[in-house]
């Protein structure tokens, strides 16, 4: 039988924990059916942003690295075109996969279309509706580029269909007759299946010695917090003042660690960015977490945490419509009052929002069908 080939495009630290959780379902159940062609573009390079999840995660080593590195949008984006189109002339794939709304993804849906490589994108549908974020436009580009589109929410699914998506047309599938499914979210497979893990194997908060602490889990790196001094000091004030309650640990994205070189509070631990297992430990035993993190929104869901989102307005609006977590932007006064009120009243309803846990084999599933 021949086997269905895939590409897929990693290159930022989320999409590279997200493919682990597909990678892992080819493995388990596909491998006689699927083959899978990692390209790392190298967006994301330093050990603790890429290399410790493919360690950790049992991701199989890229069979490409562009090695792209940082650079402008332009030309991080298009090194990244010109080196995934090549790998896609030679692999001639069934399809390419891509998650979520990098530079990596744009640089995919953009190389993969114009030689009609069907596309799948895995988080689709998302929007914020601040097409000043870079992710924004990646991820209507993408969309708008690809075959099948798997949301992970229902909004996701609604807003494809505002944006003339059809919500129940028959296969063929193509670019021009795309078929959109809401399947659930890829990394809530991923936070089940390493929780347990993470249990056994970290153990960052003894080394930080915060076992049994209460502590507050911040993480911070959206270009729109790090790059606008007054917001970056609003937010850095907050934690200051927050931090006199209680501990705040702050694994900081390298991004941020170049803005904000002169930072330091004494009761916030600055920490080098951490592993994925490290980080679900982090998010299992905080009081709080506060974050302008998509991933980091969600996961503090999973594991019933309120969150305080450093952002104007977020993308998985469901959360904040369940009253777990609220949209403080980069203000000082709200920053304060929303965490202090959570710290003290925390959530406790937090409805299944984001599927059963197995979003990667229906993706497959769909894909092979
Ligand atoms: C990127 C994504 C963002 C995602 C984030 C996940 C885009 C436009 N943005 O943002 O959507 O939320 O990844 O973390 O694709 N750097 C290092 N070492 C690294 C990687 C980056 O030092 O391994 C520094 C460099 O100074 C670089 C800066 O971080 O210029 C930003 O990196 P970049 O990949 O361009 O964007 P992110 O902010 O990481
Ligand atoms: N993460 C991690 N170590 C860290 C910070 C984040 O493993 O020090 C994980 C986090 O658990 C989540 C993902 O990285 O799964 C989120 O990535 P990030 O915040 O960089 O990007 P976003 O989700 O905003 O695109």
């Amino acid at each position: 039988m021949n086997k269905m080939k895939i590409v897929t495009i990693i290159g930022a630290r989320p999409q590279i924990i997200k493919a682990a959780a597909l990678s892992r379902a080819i493995k388990e159940r596909y491998a006689d059916r699927i083959q899978e062609i990692i390209v790392h573009t190298g967006q994301h390079y330093d050990d603790n942003m890429s290399q410790v999840f493919f360690d950790e995660l049992g991701i199989p080593k890229p069979d490409y690295n562009l090695h792209v590195g940082s650079a402008s949008h332009g030309v991080q984006t298009a090194k990244m075109i010109e080196g995934i189109e090549q790998i896609l002339l030679d692999e001639k794939p069934d399809y390419i996969v891509l998650y979520g709304d990098t530079n990596s993804t744009l640089a995919g849906a953009v190389a993969a279309s114009k030689i009609h490589v069907p596309i799948v994108h895995i988080e689709a549908g998302l929007r914020s509706f601040n097409k000043s974020m870079p992710e924004e436009i990646n991820r209507i580009v993408c969309d708008h580029c690809s075959t099948l589109l798997f949301t992970p929410t229902r909004a996701g699914f609604d807003n494809l269909v505002k944006e003339g998506f059809k919500a129940n047309n028959e296969g063929p599938y193509t670019i021009d007759n795309p078929k959109v499914y809401h399947c659930g979210d890829i990394m809530y497979d991923n936070s089940l299946h390493f929780s347990a893990i993470a249990d056994q194997k970290a153990d960052l908060l003894s080394r930080l010695g915060l076992k049994g602490k209460p502590y507050v889990l911040a993480t911070l790196h959206r270009d729109s917090n790090t790059d606008q001094p007054e917001r970056l000091h609003a937010i850095l004030d907050a934690f200051t003042e927050l931090s006199k309650d209680i501990t705040i640990v702050l694994p900081m994205h390298p991004r941020t660690r170049k803005k904000a070189t002169d930072f330091h509070a004494d009761n916030v631990r600055v920490i080098e960015p951490v592993s994925f297992l490290e980080m679900i430990q982090l998010e299992k035993h905080a009081r709080l977490v506060m974050t302008d993190s998509g991933g980091v929104q969600k996961e503090s869901y999973f594991f019933k945490k309120p969150c305080v989102i450093l952002r104007p307005e977020t993308e998985w609006v469901e959360i904040v419509q369940t009253g777990a977590a609220t949209l403080v932007d980069a203000d000082y006064d709200k920053i304060i009052v929303t965490s202090r009120h959570y710290l003290q009243h925390p959530p406790m309803d937090f409805p299944d929002i984001f599927g059963d846990g197995h979003a990667a084999e229906f993706m497959l599933q769909s894909m092979l069908d």
